[in-house]
């Protein structure tokens, strides 16, 4: 028997990166996937899109439904998730995986761009959260899972390099992981966070930093294998935790 087998799992920012790589890991473990995020066409700069991660599922003999959706517009997450239940019946998983960052000072950061990063990172979430957990309440569980960054640690330059409003994005996506834990908890759903730690090799990652700095990289294989592990837990298993993938493998012996 399959980890994830008829789980039904919803992915934001499955179109490329860390969401695409749990994406498929999530259909390898029997999951069928929405695969939700906004670029429906390839972009020179920043490749993938929903469908070439749906057909990779596909290809590879698992089970995926695209679904565009840009997760802060809250009529975008609601469509996406009442189109995903319309299809197939239930959410078991969520994956709060959609980020972007914005890797200037306080200084250089225009209030639009300090809006967007705080949207996609924190409020995305919330409003995706939100989304799912009548129907998680009805089936008495469910597993979310917040894909943060140390960002959200730092107090000095790891935090200035990825830009105050990710880090402070990212402590709130933190903070909302164990407080929606403990509220949910009593509808047994468990409220999760990831963070990698190590600089996951990603197109965005490669959007931001050049060829020359790019030390030190990994691949997202641990962090899939962390969330393989999250997504199987309810409110009687591992719940309201904040920690790294390291931490994760180490705790758990994953
Ligand atoms: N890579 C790392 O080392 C690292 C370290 C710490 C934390 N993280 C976190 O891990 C997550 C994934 O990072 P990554 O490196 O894989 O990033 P990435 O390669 O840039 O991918 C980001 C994903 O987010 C989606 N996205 C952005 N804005 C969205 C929106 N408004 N609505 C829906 N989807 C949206 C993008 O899809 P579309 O453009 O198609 O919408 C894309 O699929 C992020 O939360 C990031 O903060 C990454």
């Amino acid at each position: 028997m399959k980890k994830l087998q008829n789980k039904v799992a919803i992915v934001t920012g499955a179109s490329r990166g860390i969401g695409r790589a749990i994406a498929l890991g999530f259909a390898q473990e029997g999951a069928y996937v929405i695969v939700a995020a906004r670029s429906e066409v390839e972009k020179k700069e920043l490749p993938g899109t929903i469908y070439k991660t749906a057909d990779e599922i596909q290809n590879l003999g698992g089970r995926a439904l695209p679904i565009r959706c840009d997760v802060t517009d809250e009529a975008s997450v609601n469509g996406m998730v009442q189109k995903a239940i319309a299809e197939l019946g239930r959410i078991d998983i969520l994956v709060n995986n959609a980020g972007v960052a914005f890797y200037y000072p306080v200084l250089e950061t225009p209030f639009l761009r300090w809006e967007l990063v705080l949207r996609v990172n924190l409020t995305g979430a919330f409003l995706c959260s939100k989304a799912v957990l009548s129907k998680m309440i009805e089936q008495k569980s469910g597993s979310i899972i917040n894909i943060s960054s140390l960002a959200a640690n730092e107090r000095d330059g790891a935090t200035i390099s990825t830009g105050l409003a990710y880090a402070v994005a990212k402590a709130g996506l933190d903070r909302l992981t164990y407080g929606l834990a403990s509220e949910v908890g009593k509808f047994n759903i468990a409220v999760n966070c990831l963070k990698p730690k190590h600089v996951i090799d990603t197109e965005g990652m490669r959007f931001w930093v050049k060829e020359e700095e790019r030390k030190d990289w990994v691949s997202p294989e641990k962090m899939v294998r962390c969330a393989i592990f999250l997504a199987q837990q309810d409110a009687s298993g591992v719940t309201g935790v904040v920690a790294t993938d390291e931490e994760y493998f180490a705790w758990h012996g994953l």
